[in-house]
């Protein structure tokens, strides 16, 4: 496929030798934002895709979530990855490149980045990043990493991995962390590892890091903090929308709303109106109702047994090399391979 074909939905953005993005052409964005929420608000049972949260703003309140007390789940994870650096050093190779799905601020990258510097005097690294903030955290990585070579994708997870397929013979280590897998209901996350390994060539490598069961109310204080933050994280969902489409919530009128659901292993996030009201949003062409104590649903952050994880991945055609966790068993990274 020639390079224009490849990229011919995406503008790109150099802004030196060592950083360059992609980003796709701004009309694809704007429709699909207001097009998805005109369809979500309009069900019966509403919704607004947890991928929105990522606004700056949103992006920053999810990094503050981050070093809350109650949220385990991200020092969880850096601890194994401090630990299973040399472990991962043996599948690793000079013909690797690190593409992360869902990079943020990049935070956790580096501890994968300090392996890679360990044996190699060219680092690529390709974020895949809804969010604006890729660009920022990028230029930090590479005041940090001198042997650093960034290409940034803008685009969803699905948009960034069509990019990625096909796109050089380079072999890839794909990492997805966080347990950003658990916003998928079960059916999407099948499909969507089915696109990773479809994506795959073989001899890539894919390490997935997940949240798994532990006791309801551990998981119910991650996702309702005392300081609010996870609140404020879920109502700036309605900020964004009111600014960028165009509309007129009113944010004191809807309460955040979480509860772990034990039978189907998720956190459920909503949001609560609080009175009767009717809602305008002018770039999605809409007016909505909203009934006292009617939920919005936002986001669902599925939680794993390690006894379900193996088949799981085994059903769709991964080799399962390895499985890290820590000692409490709250978190755990699976680095998979392509038969
Ligand atoms: C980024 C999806 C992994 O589900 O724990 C944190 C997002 N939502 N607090 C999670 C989130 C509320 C987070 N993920």
């Amino acid at each position: 496929m020639s390079d224009s074909t490849l990229h011919l939905n995406y503008k790109k953005y150099v802004l030196d030798d060592k950083l360059q993005y992609f980003k796709p052409h701004a009309t694809k964005i704007e429709n699909s934002f207001a097009d998805e929420i005109k369809f979500s608000l309009s069900r019966d049972k509403k919704f607004i895709s947890p991928k929105f949260f990522y606004d700056i703003k949103g992006s920053e309140l999810f990094e503050s979530i981050c070093s809350l007390p109650e949220y385990y789940p991200t020092r969880t994870e850096v601890s194994i990855l401090e630990q299973l650096q040399e472990d991962l050093l043996e599948y690793l190779d000079d013909s690797f490149r690190l593409v992360e799905l869902g990079s943020g601020s990049s935070t956790k990258t580096r501890l994968i980045l300090d392996i890679f510097e360990k044996f190699q005097s060219k680092i690529e690294y390709f974020p895949i990043d809804i969010s604006e903030i890729l660009t920022e955290s990028s230029e930090i990585l590479l005041s940090n990493y001198e042997n650093l070579h960034i290409t940034g994708i803008i685009d969803t997870y699905e948009g960034g991995l069509e990019f990625l397929k096909n796109y050089d013979t380079k072999k890839n280590l794909i990492i997805f962390l966080g347990s950003s897998f658990g916003n998928f209901s079960p059916d999407d996350g099948v499909e969507f590892l089915k696109k990773i390994h479809s994506t795959m060539k073989s001899g890539d490598l894919f390490l997935i890091g997940l949240d798994l069961v532990k006791d309801y109310s551990i998981l119910e204080s991650a996702y309702n903090d005392s300081a609010g933050v996870t609140a404020a994280f879920n109502l700036n969902v309605l900020s964004r929308i009111n600014d960028e489409l165009d509309a007129d919530f009113d944010l004191n009128n809807f309460a955040h709303h979480s509860v772990y659901n034990e039978s189907a292993q998720r956190i459920e996030m909503y949001l609560k109106s609080l009175v009767n009201q009717t809602v305008v949003i002018s770039q999605s062409d809409m007016k909505i109702q909203l009934r006292k104590n009617e939920l919005i649903h936002t986001e669902y952050s599925h939680k794993f047994k390690l006894s379900q994880l193996n088949s799981l991945f085994e059903d769709i055609g991964f080799d399962v090399n390895h499985t890290w966790f820590d000692e409490k068993k709250y978190f755990s990274l699976t680095l998979l391979s392509k038969k």
